[in-house]
């Protein structure tokens, strides 16, 4: 049996559905029924029913946006770090693996080759990078597993919600056995709120920026499968391969679903931060590579968002 903890959640329920469609035997465990964040809770649960995996699917977002974790700092704390911490430690004793879902949001930007060089750029909305970004996107290479990431507590700024997951990267690194999943800004088919293709035609002006995005079936799919082929345990990038720009997204959107509203982007990083935004957000580009590299398939980028905008389900 496979343990899966927030399956409630955006994301928990793409576990679910895909834990389903494996004929995976899976037991959807809540807080309700049992305080699994609370240690003595979580390990005599785990000794009771011996699952074979854990997934870890929970975690304090912040409604409706990251904002909410800058005013609720304990909860984000105890749900992004300390939780994925007491997981760590329970299957740790009982020696039971695991998966966490993790974010790319701890790193900004992307590295890029100009003149030869390779250097990390944090800001990619500047002006004399879009040329290289348009025409020449092979110059943009995404952070690795193995890049310290550089949007955290200790390379700021930072935003409280990425500073809680990347500390949770860093605490369960070398307990036990796990793999730490990073998923990058979820979208698929489904309209919804949490639907970043939803975001992007709700918002009233677009934010322009450049990201590594992640599919939530291919993203939930991909993690299964790094489990079933008894993948290396450790940090795995598993966003869609590539990355696209916001005016890419925006582009896509009105090739296939032909809204009435005509978008319009904030002029700049101030007016966007003095209007629509408090903390710092993440934009990023990462290196999929080594995800790839175990064999697991997962959509190009662009391949992902034109497949769910041509299966459109409006809310
Ligand atoms: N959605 C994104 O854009 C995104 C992007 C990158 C990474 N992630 C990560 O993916 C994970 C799931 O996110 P989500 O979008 O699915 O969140 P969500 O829809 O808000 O669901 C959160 C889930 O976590 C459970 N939970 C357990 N302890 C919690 C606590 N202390 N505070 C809040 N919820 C708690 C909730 O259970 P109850 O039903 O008991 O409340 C619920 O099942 C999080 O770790 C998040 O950081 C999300």
């Amino acid at each position: 049996m496979i343990l899966l903890l927030g399956g409630s959640g955006y994301i928990g329920q793409a576990f679910a559905r895909e834990l389903e469609r494996r004929n995976l035997p899976f037991k959807n465990l809540s807080r309700r029924e049992v305080d699994y964040t609370k240690f003595d809770s979580l390990l005599g649960f785990l000794k009771s029913e011996q699952p074979e995996f854990v997934i870890n699917a929970a975690g304090f977002t912040g409604k409706p946006n990251v904002d909410a974790c800058e005013l609720a700092k304990a909860d984000t704390l105890a749900g992004n770090t300390l939780l994925p911490l007491t997981i760590a430690n329970a299957c740790a004793t009982l020696d039971i693996p695991w998966g966490h879902v993790s974010s790319g949001c701890i790193y900004s930007g992307a590295k890029i080759v100009l003149n030869g060089s390779e250097r990390v750029e944090k800001d990619l909305t500047k002006s004399e990078l879009r040329g290289v970004i348009k025409q020449s996107p092979e110059n943009i290479h995404g952070f690795t597993e193995t890049d310290a990431p550089n949007f955290s507590f200790r390379d700021g700024p930072c935003s409280f919600y990425s500073g809680s997951k990347a500390l949770a990267e860093e605490g369960i690194a070398g307990v036990g056995r796990s793999y730490s999943w990073r998923l990058r800004i979820p979208f698929d088919e489904f309209d919804s709120p949490r639907n970043y293709l939803s975001k992007v035609q709700r918002y009233a002006k677009v934010y322009d920026n450049v990201n590594s995005i992640s599919h939530r079936r291919d993203f939930a799919s991909a993690c299964l499968d790094l489990w079933q082929r008894r993948a290396a345990f450790g940090i795995y990038n598993v966003t869609n391969p590539g990355f696209v720009t916001t005016r890419q997204v925006v582009a896509l959107i009105g090739k296939y679903l032909k809204p009435a509203k005509r978008f319009e982007y904030w002029a700049s990083d101030a007016e966007f931060y003095q209007t629509a935004a408090k903390t710092p957000r993440s934009n990023c580009v990462l290196d999929a590579g080594k995800l790839l590299a175990t064999g697991v398939k997962i959509r190009p980028v662009v391949e992902a968002l034109e497949d769910s905008l041509r299966d459109w389900k409006p809310e």
